[in-house]
């Protein structure tokens, strides 16, 4: 029994302008072509008699019945078959989503015999229209009869949900080629950077691209929070991951404990925030104001890092109180611009 069995490649034409875009630049529904999926041919003597079990290929068995697989998901458009003889057997064609069902019947045709000078071939036609979701990865044809199948031919396109004019169908799962900056073998989903919005499918009226997250260019990564898009009023739901260049906060637009912000630098900058420096003796701590970038200094000293004593103080042999307030009798002496200077010089700014 020389059956052959073929799986088409279907790679969509490379096209000079990309459909998923209007020429402004503007995103816009689109969708792969309809392609052949599947198919399976006989020359008639040797056509497959139905009623005899036949295990054509691991893809498709004739046994009073045919099952294709497809190789993954695709939305349907047609089913042919032809047979050897004038009239068609009885037939149920069903359709599943998974290799093991559940089957769900798509088509029911009664016999049409060939002394009334029925077809010797059929088809099954989807209802056309970008709407026409038959999602299939499986089918299967049930004959009433004997019947001599001559061939069978399966169209359809990959299900890339509106946002890919290309797509291999071969490969395993059929892959979109993902434009709208959706991602996943059927841009079923987001890129990691675009997931400001819920990923939706793209409608003639609506191309529901992804849209970026604001992250100040600190981060590559989001997710897409629902609670915060509620929020916004639907405006945005996106949380950066992974703030670079010390940033922090959803949209990676303050510092991080530890350092300030430069006003000096766009947010955006990469050294938009500043390590905070706070000296070791004189600062209370490493943190310093987020904004001004003032360390948190022990009595009596001052400067932005805690680096100097303050008027009034003077440095003295205590890591524990660097600066120790000047004692009464020479308080006359401090009062005179020239004793503050000596503050100015700083007592620790050197190693
Ligand atoms: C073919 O059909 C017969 C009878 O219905 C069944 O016993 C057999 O398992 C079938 N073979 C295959 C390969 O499906
Ligand atoms: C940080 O500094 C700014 C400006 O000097 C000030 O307004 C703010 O209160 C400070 N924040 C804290 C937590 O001290």
């Amino acid at each position: 029994m020389s059956v052959t069995f073929a799986l088409l490649l279907l790679l969509g034409q490379a096209a000079t302008a990309d459909p998923c875009y209007h020429p402004g630049g503007r995103p816009r529904f689109c969708l792969p072509p309809v392609t052949r999926l599947a198919g399976m041919a006989a020359s008639c003597p040797q056509a497959c008699a139905l009623s005899l079990g036949a295990d054509l290929s691991p893809r498709a068995t004739c046994n009073g019945s045919l099952t294709l697989a497809l190789g993954g998901p695709f939305l349907l458009t047609s089913v042919s078959l032809r047979f050897c003889t004038p009239g068609s057997p009885a037939l149920v064609l069903s359709a599943a989503w998974a290799a093991g069902g559940p089957w769900r019947s798509l088509w029911r045709r009664p016999a049409w015999p060939g002394a009334l000078g029925g077809p010797e071939k059929v088809t099954f036609r989807a209802s056309p229209g970008p709407k026409s979701s038959v999602l299939v990865s499986h089918l299967h044809v049930e004959f009433g009869g004997r019947a001599g199948l001559m061939a069978a031919g399966v169209r359809g396109r990959c299900q890339c949900h509106g946002h890919a004019a290309r797509c291999a169908a071969r490969a395993q799962p059929p892959r979109c080629r993902c434009r709208h900056h959706t991602a996943g073998p059927g841009c079923e989903s987001c890129r990691p950077s675009h997931r400001d919005w819920p990923w939706r499918p793209a409608t003639p009226w609506h191309p529901h691209p992804c849209l970026p997250c604001s992250c100040n260019q600190h981060a590559r990564r989001c997710r897409f929070n629902s609670e915060l898009f509620r929020l916004s009023g639907g405006r945005s739901g996106g949380v950066c991951e992974r703030c670079r260049h010390h940033t922090a906060g959803r949209h990676c637009h303050y510092c991080r404990l530890g350092f300030w912000r430069d006003p000096s630098q766009p947010i955006t900058s990469r050294k938009a925030c500043r390590a905070c420096q706070c000296h070791p003796i004189g600062a209370t701590g490493g943190i310093c104001n987020q904004t001004s970038g003032q360390c948190p200094c022990k009595l009596g000293v001052t400067g932005l890092t805690c680096n100097r004593c303050g008027p009034g103080y003077q440095q003295s042999r205590s890591p524990r109180m660097p600066c120790q307030r000047i004692p009464e009798a020479t308080t006359p002496l401090a009062t005179t611009p020239s004793a503050y200077s000596s503050g100015k010089s700083g007592w620790c700014g050197e190693p």
